[in-house]
């Protein structure tokens, strides 16, 4: 186990284990997973009070797309983020079945001392995500496992304590958000509630059978109330030294609960004091604390009346997996153009490399995103939905005057564009013009059915035409 834990190359091979055990390598699409976080229903959703965190969520929904970002020690080895550590027998936490589980936990901890990326480079993240037209981003500041990505005063347990912390850029986080900054990106601190490596979580003198808190809160008060402290703590740091923040992404919806109350009005009291009109999106829990709320790896069904947000991964993992079966360009456009057409906001989860860059099959696709945006961004950016917002292939969003409507015409995968688009109930009044180039394009009305020839010509991948309606 020792040699193990000093060297650099079996975290490597033992990622490619668990990568040929959990059957991910082959770069193959996989359809999108049922939601992991149900978005809760309307009722479940308490508009903020605040106008300057009322200001802040009408600007971030224009922002459209974002990105976030798994960076963490399950990066080296390429696995699951943090819940092979988690002691629960579900198929999507694949683990090592050699190892015994505390040798497992061992070894995972270990990995402190050989995550040195060497070639992080934050601005190569922000140049690549604002060609891709992203407008705001959500760092893991800290994941399930506790390994903090900032240097934290808590704890040692952080990349700036690592075999990286001679680097002149490991408080991490730090330059990622000032990277981001700099290209005028909406900045957001992901943070997980649940901390498996703090003692006064995962108290050592107890197992460590599931995901929550290993002892009797109610028999030790005072245990739980140093996690509080701390996580308190932790999160003023993050507020107090590290810039303008807007959005307070918290994870790990089963704490915070009645049973694992970490006392989150005080918590949020004290980040709004630092940063006034900060978003905070305490995910799942319902209620004051939740402003946007957060379906995982899906897209709910039909608009919904309040703000939220997916998160959906460019490949099947929030970190980065080696040989990892990303989506395509034209596929990320579909679920950006279904999102925005219901009123939300797509949250695309990347994982950059253990080296610290973001790597060439993402870079390639996101450029086909971007370079697809800054022809037909009018349509998406600073967009409001309208009540017809979809027929067949055709989604609809409309400019803030709520008259001036794009259709954006969604191209299914292998299929090439119709010579004749139909569509009903919005009927264009006046001029259509296709938005890519400004070309004039003839359409019918009959009844209530609107039947438009596209020009000659143009480009197979999905487009927009612009028009007015009464
Ligand atoms: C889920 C996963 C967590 C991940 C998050 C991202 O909550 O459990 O590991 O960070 O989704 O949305």
């Amino acid at each position: 186990m020792k040699c193990i834990q000093c060297s650099n190359v079996l975290p490597w091979l033992v990622g490619m284990f668990l990568f040929t055990f959990s059957g991910i390598g082959q770069a193959q699409e996989v359809p999108l997973q049922g939601f992991v976080h149900k978005q809760s229903d309307e009722n479940g959703y308490v508009w903020p009070t605040d106008s300057l965190v009322l200001q802040k969520l009408a600007l971030w929904n224009e922002q459209k797309f974002g990105v976030l970002f798994h960076w963490g020690l399950y990066s080296v080895p390429g696995i699951v983020e943090s819940w092979s550590i988690c002691s629960e027998d579900v198929d999507w936490i694949p683990r090592d079945t050699v190892w015994n589980y505390e040798a497992y936990k061992k070894w995972y901890w270990g990995l402190k001392d050989v995550f040195n990326p060497v070639d992080f480079d934050p601005d190569q993240w922000a140049e690549v995500m604002n060609e891709a037209g992203m407008r705001y981003v959500i760092f893991t500041t800290k994941h399930h496992d506790g390994f903090c990505m900032y240097d934290t005063r808590e704890t040692d347990f952080s990349i700036a304590h690592g075999a990286f912390k001679e680097h002149p850029k490991k408080d991490v986080a730090r330059f990622v958000f000032e990277a981001f900054r700099k290209k005028n990106f909406m900045i957001g601190a992901y943070f997980s509630k649940p901390d498996w490596h703090s003692p006064y979580y995962w108290w050592p003198y107890y197992a460590t059978p599931d995901r929550n808190v290993n002892y009797k809160i109610a028999r030790h008060p005072e245990r739980w109330e140093k996690f509080c402290q701390f996580t308190y703590n932790q999160i003023e740091e993050l507020m107090q030294g590290y810039g303008d923040i807007d959005i307070l992404w918290l994870d790990g919806g089963w704490v915070g609960s009645a049973k694992q109350d970490i006392h989150m009005d005080k918590i949020v009291e004290m980040a709004r004091r630092e940063q006034p009109g900060l978003i905070v999106v305490d995910r799942s829990m319902r209620g004051k604390h939740e402003n946007y709320q957060t379906p995982e790896q899906g897209i709910p069904e039909k608009q919904l009346a309040f703000p939220w947000e997916s998160c959906i991964t460019l490949s099947n993992d929030w970190g980065w997996v080696p040989n990892a079966p990303y989506k395509s360009a034209g596929k990320v456009i579909a679920l950006l153009t279904e999102v925005v057409a219901k009123g939300g906001c797509l949250l695309l989860g990347i994982g950059p490399t253990p080296q610290g860059m973001i790597e060439q099959p993402v870079v390639e696709r996101l450029k086909r995103v971007g370079d697809w945006l800054r022809v037909n961004g009018e349509a998406i950016y600073n967009t409001v939905i309208t009540p017809y917002y979809q027929e067949g292939n055709i989604w609809f969003t409309a400019a803030k005057d709520e008259k001036t409507l794009y259709a954006i015409y969604v191209l299914p995968e292998g299929e090439n564009l119709p010579e004749l688009l139909e569509w009903h109930i919005n009927l264009p009044k006046g001029k259509m013009t296709l938005l890519a180039d400004g070309r004039r394009v003839t359409y019918r009305i009959e009844g209530d059915k609107v039947m438009v020839s596209l020009p000659k010509g143009c480009p197979e991948e999905p487009f927009v035409l612009k028009f007015a309606i009464d």
